[in-house]
């Protein structure tokens, strides 16, 4: 499979833009930008997440067992790529509102949500490794926040599709959803 293909093709792939945390028994921090994050289970309470094994912020959590998965909102699209560089770790901490989680890991504020984990399975694969969290604490802003999104290779924002219409004036029959097309997880 060719990889230029493969990567072209992902692009399409929208996904929440999240910033994955975490303190090192030194009390170093550390964190990377990551869209590779995914709901597992609600019961219990799981996620994952892909990292390169490259990356600090791998070593790091391999090291710690704990770490904070950041959803971020729209006005962090800044943060999103100061975190997306290898700069050194207490470097990018100067940057956002940051405090520190019930289980000592950096909890941004004003995350859309932010959930704090104890490490469970590694399952390492090619260049990456899928990290499981299992959940315990969650925190979510008190305001509604635009959550951010990455595709194509640019940040938007998550608007629900009627009011997106709405503002277009492009809304039409066949667009519209049938009723009962509930997530159910
Ligand atoms: C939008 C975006 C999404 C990213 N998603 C991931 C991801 O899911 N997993 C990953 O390992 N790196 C991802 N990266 C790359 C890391 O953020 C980048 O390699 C970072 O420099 C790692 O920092 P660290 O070495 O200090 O941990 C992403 C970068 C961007 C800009």
């Amino acid at each position: 499979m060719d990889t230029v293909n493969f990567k072209a093709a992902m692009r399409h792939v929208a996904a929440s833009v999240c910033i994955i945390t975490t303190t090192t028994r030194n009390r170093d921090r550390y964190g990377c930008t990551a869209t590779a994050v995914c709901s597992l289970s609600a019961d219990p309470a799981s996620l994952l997440c892909c990292l390169n094994h490259a990356s600090n912020s791998y070593a790091a959590i391999i090291e710690a067992r704990t770490f904070c998965v950041n959803v971020l909102s729209a006005e962090h699209d800044g943060l999103a790529d100061w975190f997306a560089t290898n700069r050194p770790a207490d470097e990018k901490f100067t940057i956002g509102d940051w405090r520190t989680g019930r289980t000592g890991v950096p909890v941004l504020g004003r995350a859309a949500a932010a959930f704090e984990c104890t490490l469970g399975q590694i399952i390492d694969s090619g260049t990456h490794a899928i990290l499981i969290g299992q959940v315990v604490e969650i925190s979510v802003g008190g305001i509604e926040p635009r959550p951010l999104v990455y595709a194509r290779g640019e940040y938007g924002q998550f608007a629900p599709l009627a009011a997106a219409q709405r503002a277009e004036g492009t809304q039409v029959a066949e667009r519209r959803r049938p009723a009962g097309g509930k997530k159910t997880t």
